[in-house]
């Protein structure tokens, strides 16, 4: 007999084959026995029947308890009241291993006990269609940018410089060298862009930022595309064709994740390019137009500030052209301002706050070095940086999609906590 996954049922419509799962939950009268089974795939109802199994195995099945193992065996059955749409007809009940007590039951659970169990809470269905979602997002990314003639380029994770500037990096011993964990492939991603013209990478960065909020993590993990001849306008065309496809993708692809989260797919559904563009100078007298005398010219927004910019458009938007003094040394300034930069953020909506981060970067080689001073940057840490506004210098534009931020949002999800398999938060490296 076939051993197959809950995911390919479909194809074995009215066959009998058997399935390793575990015990999601279970419903059970004196006659019959409703066994919700997963098995990492799926979600799938198995019904045993006493009258068609027998005394002896109905009674092995009325006794499963939550997360024990098992192979199962039976029929695969059409089921038009169920979202996925098949169940199992169970003949035969194989149990692997009896888990007793499992501590996340279908009742409610606090916060803290739930983190603490994180590697047992990644089991729920919940959990599931999280993970699942973050999947497919991972999975659109390598579609989009291998579609548009993008190479995937892989960054160091152990630096000895940073491009974010140097108050929140994790530092440790590189033998006798002082050593960074990257919050940032970014300048790397810029030396591989003059070498392979569009590039993007996939990877885990990590910031010692003292914040604890919904949209803060402590290692998180970053999209970095980087284009040669690509300037400001062009790149940020670049984002929103990106951020449309994966949002795109996930409704597509994801509709019972969707369905499980009950998010409100309506909101999705709207995200195509272009998105609109607000600059910094509109958005601070836009608001303090409406209310918000807690910000003037100059500063960086709050996380209310943002959530209000964006509450007035159905889409994500750019806030473009920030203030100098409050982006990193590399972003190029505009041409006919010395007091902005040719940078944009992308907002999520749904006060989803910041996914994207990007800019145009300086390839003029003496203000490059200005501004690697100006920070108080070591230059000698910077030198082979600077080689690349040295040797055949171009402009060229890059940006960074923080995964969890989008996760979360396109998820529908209120803290990015649930957007990561194992959190790294202010408090927690446990489990
Ligand atoms: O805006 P950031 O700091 O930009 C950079 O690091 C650039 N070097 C990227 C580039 O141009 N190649 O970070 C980019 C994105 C943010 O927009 C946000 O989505 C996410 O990374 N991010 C975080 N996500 C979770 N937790 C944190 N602590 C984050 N910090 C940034
Ligand atoms: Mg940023």
């Amino acid at each position: 007999m076939k051993k197959i996954t809950i995911a390919e049922m479909a194809k074995y419509n009215g066959q009998t084959v058997k399935l390793g799962a575990w015990i999601a939950n279970k419903r059970s009268s004196g006659k019959i026995a409703f066994l919700q089974l997963r098995d990492g795939s799926g979600f799938v109802q198995g019904v045993v029947v006493k009258a068609e199994v027998g005394d002896e195995l109905f009674a092995t099945a009325k006794a499963l308890t939550q997360e024990t193992s098992v192979y199962v065996t039976g029929e695969v059955k059409e089921d038009t009241r169920s979202a996925f749409g098949y169940e199992l007809a169970v003949t035969d009940v194989e149990v692997i291993h009896e888990a007793k007590d499992f501590p996340i039951t279908p009742k409610e659970h606090g916060t803290e006990f739930l983190m603490d169990n994180r590697h047992l809470w990644l089991r729920s269905r919940r959990q599931h269609a999280i993970m699942k979602i973050r999947n497919e997002i991972i999975r659109a990314t390598y579609e989009f940018f291998n579609d548009n003639g993008f190479v995937k380029v892989d960054p160091p994770i152990l630096t000895g410089s940073s491009p974010e500037g140097t108050s929140e990096l994790f530092a440790t011993k590189y033998f006798d060298e002082d050593a960074y964990l990257s919050q940032s492939g970014q300048l790397y991603m810029e030396a591989a862009a003059m070498a392979l013209g569009k590039v993007f990478s996939f990877g885990p960065t990590f910031r010692a930022e003292k914040s604890k909020t919904r949209r803060h993590l402590i290692e998180f993990w970053m999209i970095e595309p980087e284009m040669a001849f690509i300037e400001h306008a062009e790149s940020l065309e670049v984002q929103e064709q990106y951020v449309s496809h994966i949002v795109q993708a996930v409704l597509t692809n994801c509709k019972l994740e969707l369905e499980r989260l009950e998010r409100d797919v309506s909101k999705l559904e709207k995200i195509k390019a272009p998105f609109p563009r607000v600059s910094y100078d509109d958005a601070i007298k836009w608001l303090n137009d409406n209310g918000f005398d807690d910000i003037k010219w100059g500063e960086d927004f709050g996380a209310p500030h943002e959530t209000a910019l964006a509450e007035s458009y159905d889409m994500p938007i750019f806030i473009t052209h920030y203030p100098i003094g409050i982006k990193p040394f590399y972003m190029q300034p505009h041409p006919e301002r010395d007091d902005v930069v040719l940078c944009a953020d992308m907002i999520a909506p749904e006060g989803y706050g910041e996914i994207i981060g990007g800019s145009e970067r300086i390839h003029d080689y003496e203000l490059m070095k200005q501004r690697i001073k100006e920070h108080n940057l070591d230059e000698e840490a910077y030198a082979w940086y600077l080689d690349l506004s040295k040797y055949g210098a171009v402009p060229h534009s890059g940006f960074g999609l923080g995964l969890e931020r989008t996760v979360a949002w396109i998820s529908g999800v209120e803290h990015i906590r649930e957007s990561i398999p194992f959190p790294r938060l202010l408090n927690r490296l446990y489990p």
